[in-house]
């Protein structure tokens, strides 16, 4: 079967004016910041991807570890109808998930969900070329808006993996999953994926590879405004950052001036001193009480938490109640 064809939450008008806003709003404060989800056009989502196989990103094949054994879990414990997973990318670890539903039976809708268009055309064809008996619905949107519009009917799963719950910070994280508890019918079901804490010195280098490609991914941020905005952002001039920051145990990345600049953008001059930094996404570490509690307040029992042999990264199976 061919995959129906993307439905678009987020028209590419709305899409820039987030990012207007959010520029806006990033570039004028004493701290001067950017929320990483414009890292994603397609060369940030293709970066990505890359990032995802280098040797020091541990959190890919970690939670690929725990999926692995734990899918045929999933599938039996869950006997979910739908499944939706947010931020999907290109879904590629989600077909541990598919193969044991597809060994159960049952799963007849797969809806990724992702603000990236391109990743979201190559993924649902892919998969629904792959699984022929899945009606498989793309969404394009973001993930911390679109929940009030998932699709409802059926014993549904909702897989959020990656760890990209991360990228919240703990208010928005709170109000997301009080908000995606509210989208939900008692019984549904919650995946989550979160990066544990560890020795900051496994963490800082998954954040700051020796071959570059965090550092042009975190850079491509840049690019992407100076074609989307016309700004004239010189990503070159700026160095990659990436800092554990024990007191909130999470990392941060961030894109130091090299020199002085004066950068223009929308109706805005944006000055950096030499040295200024400008922090472009933070990604949290979790600790396993700290995620049960957190799913607690919103309203989420959880039924299972599992971890990789080396204790890296930890998935849980939390229930609305
Ligand atoms: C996609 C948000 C899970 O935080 O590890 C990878 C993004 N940033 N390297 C993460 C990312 C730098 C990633 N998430």
């Amino acid at each position: 079967m061919t995959a129906d064809p993307l439905e678009i939450y987020l028209e590419a008008g709305d899409l820039e004016r987030g990012l207007r806003d959010d520029v806006r709003a990033g570039l004028s404060a004493g701290q001067k910041w950017l929320p990483p989800k414009w890292f994603y056009d397609a060369r940030g989502s293709e970066l990505f991807e890359e990032i995802t196989r280098l040797p020091e990103y541990y959190p890919t094949r970690a939670e690929r570890a725990v999926l692995a054994e734990r899918a045929p879990a999933i599938a039996a414990l869950t006997r979910a109808k739908t499944l939706i997973e947010l931020g999907s990318g290109s879904s590629e670890k989600t077909r541990l998930l598919l193969d044991a539903f597809a060994r159960h039976g049952g799963l007849g809708t797969f809806v990724p969900l992702d603000v990236s268009v391109s990743a979201l055309t190559s993924s649902t064809a892919q998969i629904a070329a792959d699984y022929p008996r899945l009606r498989v619905r793309g969404i394009v949107g973001d993930f911390t808006r679109q929940l009030d519009r998932l699709p409802t009917g059926g014993r549904r799963l909702v897989a959020f993996l990656g760890g990209t719950i991360g990228n919240l910070l703990p208010a928005e994280r709170s109000g997301f999953l009080t908000a995606m508890r509210g989208a939900l019918e008692v019984g549904d079901w919650l995946l989550l994926g979160t990066d544990l804490v560890k020795d900051p010195a496994v963490i800082v280098p998954a954040y700051d590879d020796a071959a570059g490609v965090t550092a042009e991914f975190n850079r491509n941020v840049l690019r992407v405004i100076n074609r989307e905005l016309g700004a004239d952002f010189d990503p070159e001039a700026f160095a990659h950052v990436a800092r554990w920051d024990p007191a909130h145990e999470w990392i941060e990345m961030r894109l130091r001036a090299t020199r002085s600049m004066r950068v223009r953008v929308l109706d805005l001059t944006v000055d950096f001193a030499a040295g200024e930094e400008l922090r472009t996404e933070v990604s949290a570490k979790f600790r396993p009480a700290g995620i049960a509690q957190e799913l607690a307040t919103a309203g989420f029992t959880t039924a299972e938490f599992w971890t990789d042999p080396d204790g890296l990264f930890g998935v849980t199976l939390a229930r609305a109640r």
